[in-house]
């Protein structure tokens, strides 16, 4: 019996040194001190022994019992820290690693070019307004000077929705919305989208505008020419060259249009500028009397002007982008560089 005892002291303690995780050590301690294991086996034997062997075999017992214990609680300790060490070293973080960036969005180029104008004329005193994209004859023609028989209500240009609704295809009528809501003095900018039945490299069939005008009493042509001038030397730079040409358009009298000095060749003539030097830019005149009647201002009091220009067109000669389809094929390589 005591040399069993020993045996088993010897194998129970190199076993509990053996185990490499606290499942095999947990089966150590069942196969000795469980209902079944050796020195519970043992333990169960002492009934058999004789009454002068039992008190030594016990104390034999007791101490292995214990020694058992010990040994097991300190390689339990062992065992919780390296599957804390292992643990820690398996979900080690590299802090010297790149963060993950998040990349921010930008404003789309025409976003930018409307804010930019936007804010320029604001510094002048004007306001924004708006006017909707589904606009009724009256404000997107018959307001503003265009008859019926008007060539720029033919079919070909207009999107209609109805005898009475069209697409806009001008910002114009935020004119007529304005003016029918506001008396004078006004100073007013207006950006928006508008549409025509047009689709070619340098056509889109939605692209957009900006409209502005303003009304007093006493606004002369020098006026519209000294305002549209600092706007166009803001925008482009101090040393643009600016000159106005003119035209027709049938919500203003007289009208004109202003061409800039090529801002591609600089005005030595370039395929931008079709061999010129100069870039249309926008169209503008001293608004129409007929328009004044139609929102029942006195054409006597008061005189204004107006303008309105493609935004498309002023981005791509501000980024230098040939191609007008770029901007709404919404490529986010072509997006991100501005
Ligand atoms: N509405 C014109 C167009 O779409 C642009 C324009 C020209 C607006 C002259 C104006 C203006 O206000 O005075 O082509």
């Amino acid at each position: 019996m005591k040399e069993r005892l020993v045996k088993l002291q010897a194998e129970a303690l190199s076993a509990l040194q053996q185990s490499q995780d606290l499942k095999a050590l947990q089966d150590v301690r069942v196969s000795i001190l469980g209902k079944k294991g050796a020195l519970t086996d043992i333990m169960k034997g002492m009934r058999e022994l004789s009454a002068e062997e039992r008190p030594a075999i016990g104390n034999l017992v007791n101490s292995l019992k214990d020694q058992f214990e010990a040994a097991f609680a300190l390689r339990q300790s062992e065992l919780q820290q390296k599957a804390i060490a292992d643990k820690l070293a398996q979900e080690n973080i590299d802090v010297t690693l790149p963060g993950r960036t998040v990349v921010p969005g930008n404003l789309h180029p025409v976003t930018l070019v409307s804010d930019e104008i936007v804010d320029i004329f604001s510094r002048l005193g004007f306001s924004v307004a708006e006017g909707p994209e589904i606009e009724q004859d009256f404000y997107n023609f018959e307001a503003l000077n265009i008859p019926k028989d008007h060539p720029a209500r033919d079919m070909q240009d207009t999107f209609y929705i109805s005898d009475d609704l069209v697409l806009r295809t001008h910002t114009s009528p935020v004119q007529i919305r304005t003016m029918l809501q506001h008396q004078p003095p006004i100073r007013v900018i207006a950006p928006g989208t508008v549409y025509r039945r047009d689709s070619d490299l340098t056509h889109s069939p939605m692209f957009h505008q900006i409209e502005g005008f303003l009304v007093d009493e006493r606004v002369t042509f020098g006026d519209l020419k000294g305002i549209l001038t600092h706007f166009l030397k803001e925008f482009f730079g101090d040393r643009l060259e600016v000159r106005f040409r003119p035209s027709f358009f049938p919500f203003t009298e007289p009208s004109a249009e202003v061409d800039i000095a090529c801002v591609i060749c600089g005005g030595q003539g370039c395929r931008v500028c079709s061999g010129n030097g100069w870039l249309e830019i926008l169209g503008c005149g001293m608004i129409d009397p007929a328009v004044f009647d139609a929102v029942n201002y006195d054409a006597e009091q008061y005189s204004g002007f107006a303008f309105g220009m493609g935004l498309e067109r002023i981005a791509m000669l501000k980024y230098g982008v040939n191609d007008l389809r770029l901007f709404f094929e919404n490529d986010l390589r072509f997006l991100k560089q501005f």
